[in-house]
């Protein structure tokens, strides 16, 4: 078992705790876009403030490469923490100095101290003992509540709790795993959708959920992959070239239960590049054209996909219908995304498990129609296909010993 916030003895007051959260949020302009993660992290944090615990925390941003990036700094995070928690947020840059150390230590009751980009620092990816020495010194026990950061092997992941005792995992975490857990044995009838670019990511899962779901709905990029599969003309829609063989395994396995667009909606091109005529229609998935790029599920699609989510007892999806950022190419996740609301209102069970498929429905405005949205799409993968993390792991290992 996972080690949770209410196995950490009593008697925290006053300690420092060093909590790795998920903050990897997008920024316009300097400001946080969309503070979904950082509200996700709430919880674990009052928790820990009611306890008279002076929190530390510790994230990454972006994918800086090992070297500070002004455009990644976790500094208007503060800012937006501050402004939702309540609390005094300071911010200590490096996250590994002499600095940061003082600040922890100097941490006084109902203050929060954010420390910077974690993946500044080279040592953070490449999991260097020594860094996670440095971090670790920064907390008196800790807690990884950056369940979208689960999936990783970093220094401030499984480097730090391998040094720091005791360590449990956080509200956020113990959430995303018991609905993901509720997926191991789904209540019937059990459907899936998967969407977005890339079949090689989600293959294990789309494997394993072959052999439990009732339906498998596939949409967006990936259909096309799918549609040129089964030898259908697709014409200058995406298509994953190296991933045909595992859509054709994939559809050997789930046979009946495997759903393919019927139709979709294409962006033709056909007029010619020189006099940029550009037309967007419906047509059947077996007369796109050359010219025609395929880049939502149709109107019949749609209809047949909420009709399989209607009735359902459990639903997963991941993974966006089509090119939803575009309103054009919207209507076929927004389909799916009103479908889920509609099943939950009905009493299924929704789980919503990625990144994209998580804003579409938060752009759609159904992000508390549904049962879960989870914060992180790769760990959510990762899990579901092996039972697994290591940032997970770590935490587990460490209670059994
Ligand atoms: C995410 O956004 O999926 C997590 O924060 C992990 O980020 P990463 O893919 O850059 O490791």
């Amino acid at each position: 078992m996972t080690r949770t916030l209410r196995d950490l003895p009593a008697g925290l007051a006053g300690k420092r705790g060093l909590v790795r959260v998920d903050y990897n949020v997008p920024l316009d302009a300097g400001q946080v876009a969309d503070a979904t993660r950082i509200e996700a992290s709430l919880p674990t944090l009052r928790w820990l403030l009611r306890r008279d615990v002076r929190p530390v925390l510790l994230s990454h941003l972006g994918r800086p490469g090992g070297q500070p990036n002004p455009a990644l700094s976790l500094a208007p995070v503060a800012s937006a923490l501050a402004g939702l928690l309540d609390a005094e947020v300071l911010f200590s840059a490096p996250c590994d100095g002499e600095d940061a150390l003082r600040a922890s230590r100097e941490l006084g009751a109902g203050q929060v101290l954010l420390a910077e980009n974690t993946r500044f620092l080279p040592g953070e990816t490449a999991n260097d003992d020594a860094l996670a020495g440095r971090l670790a010194r920064l907390g008196d026990f800790f807690v990884n509540d950056a369940f979208g950061t689960l999936h990783r092997a970093h220094a401030s992941t499984t480097g730090v709790p391998a040094l720091l005792s005791p360590s449990a995992a956080g509200l956020l975490v113990e959430r995303e795993l018991e609905a993901l857990g509720a997926l191991d044995r789904p209540r019937r009838p059990f459907i899936v959708a998967f969407g977005g670019a890339k079949i090689g990511d989600k293959i294990e899962l789309m494997r394993r959920f072959t052999e439990r779901a009732d339906r498998i709905l596939v949409g967006g990029a990936m259909a096309n992959t799918f549609l040129r599969a089964q030898g259908i003309e697709t014409g200058s829609s995406l298509v994953e070239e190296e991933a045909l063989h595992l859509a054709r395994s994939i559809l050997a396995a789930g046979g009946e239960r495997i759903r393919l667009p019927t139709d979709v909606m294409v962006l033709d091109r056909s007029g010619g590049e020189g006099d940029r005529v550009e037309s967007v229609e419906s047509v059947a998935a077996g007369a796109i054209e050359p010219g025609m790029a395929a880049l939502d599920i149709g109107p019949e699609s749609r209809a047949r996909y909420a009709e399989a989510l209607d009735g359902c007892a459990a639903f997963f999806w991941n993974g966006p219908m089509g090119l939803f950022e575009d309103p054009r190419f919207a209507a076929g996740t927004f389909a799916v995304a009103e479908a889920a609301a509609e099943a939950t209102a009905a009493g299924a069970f929704t789980v919503i498990g990625g990144g994209d498929s998580a804003a579409a429905v938060r752009q759609a405005g159904l992000r508390d129609r549904v049962s879960h949205v989870c914060t992180g799409g790769g760990a959510a993968l990762e899990y579901l296909s092996s039972g697994r993390l290591p940032g997970l792991d770590v935490l587990t290992e460490r209670t059994r010993s």
